[in-house]
């Protein structure tokens, strides 16, 4: 990758208050439900977390929280959207099943963007990533443990770009957002083996220049980071990937978010991109 100037891009993001956050049930490895959260801990964490965007330039809209939706935190769950069209979430776990329609609620009153629930299971950008620049506009998408295969036709049908599929392999990293991200427009990281053997030739032939990470970045949730083609927000604990991205050129931003990491997330799981 070269060191040239890393551009940021004004973003809109939406973000939804951990209220209601509690972990009163495990539907992923780093979920433990013998251990209480402090939700006001999790509250200014977010806070920050929504300053730091806000101070940065970028819009944040706020879906409210719903008591009866602990995970709701998450919002990048609730739906995928990429040129103004919207692919809503169907959920795995019935737990969150609620979240879906709240999001399509969502675009339907604020943005008016089309919405489409999804048919397949799909769990929003939880699984779906978008590359504006790379080969004219292309999303990745991940399966394996939460969104199914048949979730990447519809979304390729429903939005109009190419997707392709990537095979997660390690239950530690479930959700796609957990193992690979965007940098830019047009530049990856990811965690290889968070992926299957031929998932990891496909991302070494469209993305031979990506920043490639290890356990120990992927672990402290270093993968799960939002990133505006220069500023790259990830938490505190992942230090030596703020490091790995600064050796390329990007900014990184580190936020403390120690407590929503308890549900099995961080800093991307709880931001979602509205793309117009
Ligand atoms: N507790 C949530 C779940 O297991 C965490 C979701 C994390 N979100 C993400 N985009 N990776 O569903």
């Amino acid at each position: 990758m070269s060191q040239t100037e890393r551009l940021p891009r004004k973003r809109t993001y939406l973000m939804c208050p951990p209220e209601h956050f509690t972990v009163d049930y495990a539907i992923n490895p780093w979920m433990d439900t013998s251990v209480p959260v402090d939700s006001g801990l999790a509250l200014k964490q977010w806070a920050i977390l929504r300053d730091t965007l806000t101070d940065l330039g970028h819009a944040v809209h706020v879906i409210d929280a719903k008591p009866e939706l602990p995970d709701m935190v998450y919002a990048a769950n609730g739906a995928f959207s990429v040129d103004g069209i919207v692919y809503g979430a169907r959920f795995r776990y019935p737990q969150r099943a609620g979240e879906a329609a709240e999001h399509r609620k969502f675009y339907e009153t604020a943005t008016k963007w089309p919405a489409t629930q999804g048919q397949s299971v799909n769990e929003g950008e939880g699984d779906f990533a978008y590359l504006p620049a790379a080969y004219g506009g292309m999303i990745l998408a991940g399966h394996g443990f939460r969104t199914e295969p048949a979730a990447h036709l519809e979304a390729q049908e429903i939005l109009g770009r190419p997707v392709i599929s990537l095979q997660l392999v390690d239950p530690a990293f479930y959700h796609l957002d957990t193992a690979l991200a965007a940098l830019d427009d047009r530049h990856i990281t990811y965690y290889p083996e968070a992926f299957s053997e031929a998932s990891q030739r496909v991302l070494r032939q469209l993305f031979p220049d990506a920043v490639i990470a290890d356990r120990v970045d992927a672990e402290a949730f270093g993968l799960n980071l939002v990133s505006d083609g220069r500023h790259v927000i990830l938490n505190t604990e992942a230090r030596a990937m703020g490091e790995k991205v600064r050796a390329h050129g990007y900014e990184p931003v580190h936020v403390e978010l120690g407590e929503l990491k308890r549900g099995g997330g961080s800093v991307k799981c709880v931001v979602a991109e509205l793309r117009q």
